[in-house]
């Protein structure tokens, strides 16, 4: 029994829904592998974010980290659930742009943003620049002076605070390749260098620590370590942030052993230490931010595949293969990732057999599941791969020249397509003929 799938999601003929359309439907309908997305899981965990706030009375921002999954439908629905979106790249930017999500909700993040990339920012009037390096801040400097404008920024500060999670998606550790170090004074030095800058307004600090974290410590400490830092800044330098944004990271079941708190426990535990360590200072409370991007998509998301080839070695754990695999989910082969995979038609049928879920990849590590608990399957059978909303489609890639899969969004039983599946002709698009110079 999948405990992630609740009877609602289970219609008349016993096959799991999304968003109230038949995933077999879906299936047939757009062809596999597909995306598909529960809109009103997305809205709602958006909502879920907002309201612990609410209830406590601070100012805030749920920022959407974009990366997760952009598309322009995606910017549409942040939009509309008064979300603020985080970008990292002129291309999440310009998908931005064409959703028309309000540009004053739009934070820029990375750590080598380019010349190009922070002047569409400042053309476009995005609300905040996360400075993340001195080259950064001559750069926008240098272009705030060319451009005679101004712009919103915060400093991006590596706290020291190392998150238990996979070492490829910690970001909080002393050696992390973003944001200003604290210990050497680095972080001061920017500040001194921003508040010298009548045309950069400085509007508070940030840290993230990593993704995927199932544990409060990690988040309480760097709620902690942002005010503490504020309150310096305000004595030493007498300056008062107005936003701590404590970036995202909060953890989402993938597979029935995992059991991650819920959205408003990690979010009640950031505000609760923001009040009080800040009641021990002469701090006016600030704006509490956050940056959610993989519990806001990951659980909305599925994969929809079609059952194709099956290799049994005796004595072996035999191969399932579906139509998709690591182009359009790396993160089983990149960070030994783990999902619940159930079959369409029946998503409770009994068990019958532990399988290996292969991939049609042409690589030995494109496997889905290493162990995969499945009822018997034939070719031709869709199976729907649970929480796969998060750093799936935003990671996918044409390796072996597959197309990527189309997305679609479904809601109150309606879905349509959100992102169309790539075709063949859109495989060479970009290819130009080489004329040979002999
Ligand atoms: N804020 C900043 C500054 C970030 O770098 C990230 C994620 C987030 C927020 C959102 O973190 P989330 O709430 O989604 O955990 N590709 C990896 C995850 C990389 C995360 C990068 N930064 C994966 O598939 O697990």
């Amino acid at each position: 029994m999948n405990e992630q799938i609740t009877e609602q999601e289970i219609n008349a003929a016993g096959h799991l829904t999304i968003g109230g359309c038949d995933t077999l439907k879906l299936a047939h309908q757009y062809g596999t592998p597909l995306v598909v997305y529960d809109v009103a899981k997305i809205r709602d965990q958006i909502r879920r974010f907002r309201r612990v706030f609410e209830t406590n009375h601070v100012a805030y921002a749920v920022s959407y980290a974009s990366k997760a999954f952009a598309a322009v439908a995606m910017y549409q629905v942040a939009a509309a659930e008064g979300a603020h979106v985080d970008v990292v790249s002129a291309g999440e930017l310009y998908t931005a742009i064409k959703a028309g999500f309000p540009m004053e909700r739009v934070s820029f993040h990375g750590n080598n943003k380019s010349r190009a990339e922070l002047l569409m920012a400042i053309r476009h009037h995005v609300g905040f620049i996360m400075l993340d390096n001195f080259h950064e801040i001559d750069l926008l400097a240098d272009l705030l002076e060319q451009e005679d404008a101004t712009i919103k920024v915060m400093l991006r500060i590596t706290p020291g605070i190392s998150a238990h999670t996979n070492k490829y998606i910690q970001t909080g550790q002393v050696d992390s390749k973003f944001g200003f170090d604290l210990q050497s004074g680095q972080a001061d030095e920017a500040l001194k260098r921003v508040l010298a800058n009548p045309r950069m307004k400085m509007k508070g600090l940030h840290a993230h620590i990593g993704s995927q974290i199932f544990e409060l410590a990690g988040f309480e400490g760097v709620a902690k370590k942002l005010v503490e830092v504020a309150n310096h800044w305000q004595k030493q330098y007498g300056y008062q942030a107005e936003i701590i944004n404590v970036g995202g990271g909060f953890g989402i079941r993938y597979v029935n052993a995992d059991h991650p708190l819920m959205p408003e426990e990690f979010v009640d535990a950031i505000i609760k230490t923001i009040k009080k360590v800040v009641a021990q200072t002469d701090l006016t409370m600030p704006a509490i931010w956050i940056e959610p991007g993989r519990s806001i998509v990951g659980p909305a998301g599925y994969n929809l595949y079609t059952v194709g080839s099956r290799k049994d070695v005796p004595g072996l754990k035999s191969y399932v293969t579906v139509d998709g695999g690591m182009g359009d989910n790396i993160r089983p082969a990149l960070y030994h990732a783990q999902y619940e995979t159930v079959l369409a038609a029946d998503p409770h049928a009994p068990l019958k057999e532990h399988v290996r879920l292969a991939g049609k990849y042409c690589e030995s590590g494109d496997i889905l599941s290493q162990d995969q608990a499945l009822p018997a399957t034939k070719p031709g059978d869709v199976l729907a791969m649970l929480d796969t909303g998060a750093y799936g489609y935003s990671m996918a890639s044409n390796y072996n020249r597959n197309p990527r899969p189309a997305v679609v969004f479904a809601e109150n039983g309606h879905s349509q397509v959100v992102i169309a599946r790539e075709s063949l002709a859109d495989l060479v698009h970009l290819d130009r003929p080489y004329k040979a110079n002999d």
